[in-house]
C-alpha cells in the first residue's frame, strides 16, 4: 500500500544525476561539524566510524555500478576492496566489522578523493544518458542505501560523543531536546481501525526509475493481500513522561512486564532507564545530538530496544502494532501533509519532537512492532552479489516501520521496512501503541 503523493509534473519528477548530486552532497554536509579525530573513532562493533560510512557508500557504486557495468573503468585503489566492503560474501572476506576504528589509513582526504573520483565516473555515466534500465536501478538503489548510512552515520557519532565525559555536542540547535517540561502533552485518542483484506508491501515497478522515484527494497515485496482484524493504534507516540511512569512504577525491575529474553538483558546490564538518559544531581537529563539536555516530559521517548517497548506496552496494559497494521493505518491516516510536517532528517532539529497535532507516523522514532523480520510470501533475493542486501537478515530481528529524525523524506514509505535485533537501542527507535478492538 502506498501513501497519497502530491501531484508533480512529469519532466519535473525525477532526474537522477541531480538526485545523485544532492544526496552525495547531502552526506558530506551531515560530517561537516565533524572534526578528522571524531570522523576516526568506532564506539562499539554495532556503530562504524564516520570515515568508514564516506567511503563505504563509495565503495558501493564502484563495486556494483562501475565496475560490473564497465570494463573500462579503472578503480580508484584496489586496496579498497576488501575494507570497505561490509558484508557482502560474494565479493570476497570483508574487513572486520568491529576493528574499522583501527583503519587509519586511507586518511579524510584521501575518502573524499575517493568520492570525488567516483563522482566524476558516475556522473559521466548518466549523462551518457540512454535508457539503460539496469544502471538507473542500481543508483537508485546506491542513493537508497547511502541514506540510510546518512542515518547510520548520526546515529554511530552520537553513540561516540556519548561515550567521552565531556558529552560534545554534534551541533547545536537550542531547541532540540530541550522542550521546556511545561511543555503540554496532546492527549493519546485510540483510532478504531477496520480490519479486513488489505495489500501489504510495494509494487516492484519494472521501470522505476524512468518512472519517477517509486523506489522500494526487495524486502517490501512481494505486495500480497493480507487479512487484518480490527485494531485500535494510538494518536501519538509514547512520551518521556509517560515512559517516566513506567520506570517510577518499578517497571524495570518486575518480571512479569519481561519477556524472557528481555529479562536477562535487564539483569545482565543492569538496566534502570533509557540508554541515554542520566541523573544529574536529582534531575533527568538525555544526551542527544545536541549535547547534554534536560529530559523533556512531551518528547516522545527515544532509544529504547524491542525488550524495553514490548514491557512498556505490557505495563500499560497494551501491545506494539504488527506491521502490517502499522503499514494499513498509516496508509489510512497519513496526508501528504503529513509527510510535509513530519520530523525528518530535513528539518533539521536533530531529536524527537513533541507531537502538535500530527500522528507521528512519519519521522521523529522508528516504531517497534512486534512482527519478526520475515520474507514476504514469494520473496526471493537475487543471485548476484547484491542479492546479499536484505534477505540474509530474516533471522532473529524485528521490522521497525515510520521513519525518524534523521530519516531523509524521501527515503520514507508506508511500506518501508527497517529491521534491528531485539537488544539493540542506538538508533531513534520508540513506542506506537496498539490494541484489539472492543
Ligand atoms: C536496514 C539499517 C538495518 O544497517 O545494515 C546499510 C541498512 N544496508 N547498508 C544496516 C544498510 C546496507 C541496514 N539497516
Ligand atoms: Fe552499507
Amino acid at each position: 500500500m502506498t501513501l497519497p503523493a502530491p501531484e508533480v509534473p512529469k519532466e519535473t519528477q525525477f532526474d537522477l544525476l541531480s538526485r545523485y548530486r544532492s544526496v552525495r552532497a547531502e552526506t558530506e554536509q551531515l560530517a561537516t561539524p565533524l572534526s578528522a579525530e571524531d570522523m576516526q573513532i568506532q564506539s562499539m562493533a554495532d556503530a562504524s566510524p564516520t570515515k568508514w560510512h564516506l567511503a563505504h557508500t563509495t565503495w558501493f557504486y564502484e563495486t556494483f555500478i562501475l565496475r560490473e557495468l564497465n570494463p573500462q573503468y579503472r578503480v580508484f585503489d584496489p586496496r579498497y576492496h576488501e575494507i570497505f566492503n561490509s558484508y557482502y560474501h560474494s565479493l570476497g572476506q570483508p574487513f572486520s566489522r568491529p576493528l574499522r576504528g583501527l583503519l587509519s589509513r586511507p586518511s579524510i582526504d584521501e575518502i573524499y578523493a575517493y568520492r570525488a573520483y567516483v563522482d566524476r565516473a558516475i556522473s559521466t555515466v548518466l549523462q551518457g544518458g540512454g535508457e539503460e534500465r539496469r544502471l538507473n536501478n542500481l543508483v537508485l538503489l546506491g542513493l537508497n542505501h547511502e541514506q540510510q548510512h546518512q542515518e547510520l552515520l548520526l546515529t554511530d557519532i552520537k553513540h561516540a560523543l556519548s561515550i567521552n565525559p565531556l558529552l560534545p555536542a554534534y551541533i547545536n540547535n537550542a531547541d532540540a531536546g530541550s522542550g521546556e517540561n511545561g511543555q503540554k502533552v496532546e492527549a493519546l485518542e485510540w483510532i478504531a481501525v477496520n480490519g479486513g483484506i488489505f495489500n501489504i508491501g510495494a509494487s516492484a515497478g519494472g521501470d522505476q526509475a524512468n518512472e519517477g522515484d517509486n523506489f522500494c527494497f526487495d524486502n517490501e515485496t512481494p505486495s500480497h493481500p493480507l487479512l487484518v482484524q480490527d485494531f485500535r493504534i494510538a494518536s501519538r507516540l509514547v512520551t518521556n513522561g509517560e515512559f517516566l511512569e513506567f520506570i517510577e512504577d518499578g517497571g524495570y525491575r518486575q518480571h512479569r512486564l519481561w519477556l524472557s529474553d528481555g529479562w536477562s538483558w535487564v539483569n545482565t546490564h543492569s538496566v534502570q532507564h533509557p540508554h541515554y538518559w542520566r541523573r544529574v544531581d536529582g534531575s533527568w537529563q538525555q544526551f542527544t545530538l545536541c549535547g547534554l539536555q534536560p529530559l523533556a516530559y512531551a518528547e516522545p521517548v527515544c532509544h529504547l530496544n524491542f525488550y524495553e517497548a514490548d514491557a512498556f506496552a505490557t505495563w500499560a496494559g497494551f501491545r506494539l502494532p504488527t506491521e502490517f497494521e502499522w503499514e494499513v493505518a498509516a496508509c489510512q491516516l497519513c496526508t501528504p501533509d503529513d509527510l510535509a510536517a513530519a520530523n525528518l532528517l530535513e528539518k533539521r532539529h536533530w531529536h524527537p519532537a513533541a507531537s502538535h497535532q500530527q500522528r507521528q507516523l512519519l519521522g521523529d522514532v522508528w516504531e517497534w512492532t512486534s512482527s519478526a523480520y520475515q520474507p514476504y510470501p514469494g520473496f526471493r533475493a537475487s543471485g548476484d552479489a547484491v542479492g546479499e542486501y536484505n534477505g540474509k537478515f530474516m533471522c532473529n530481528q524485528k521490522v521497525l516501520r515510520g521513519g525518524s529524525c534523521v530519516t531523509p523524506s524521501s527515503h520514507i514509505r508506508s511500506s518501508y521496512r527497517n529491521f534491528f535485533y531485539p537488544h539493540q537501542f542506538w538508533q531513534f527507535t520508540g513506542i506506537r501503541l496498539a490494541g484489539d478492538a472492543l
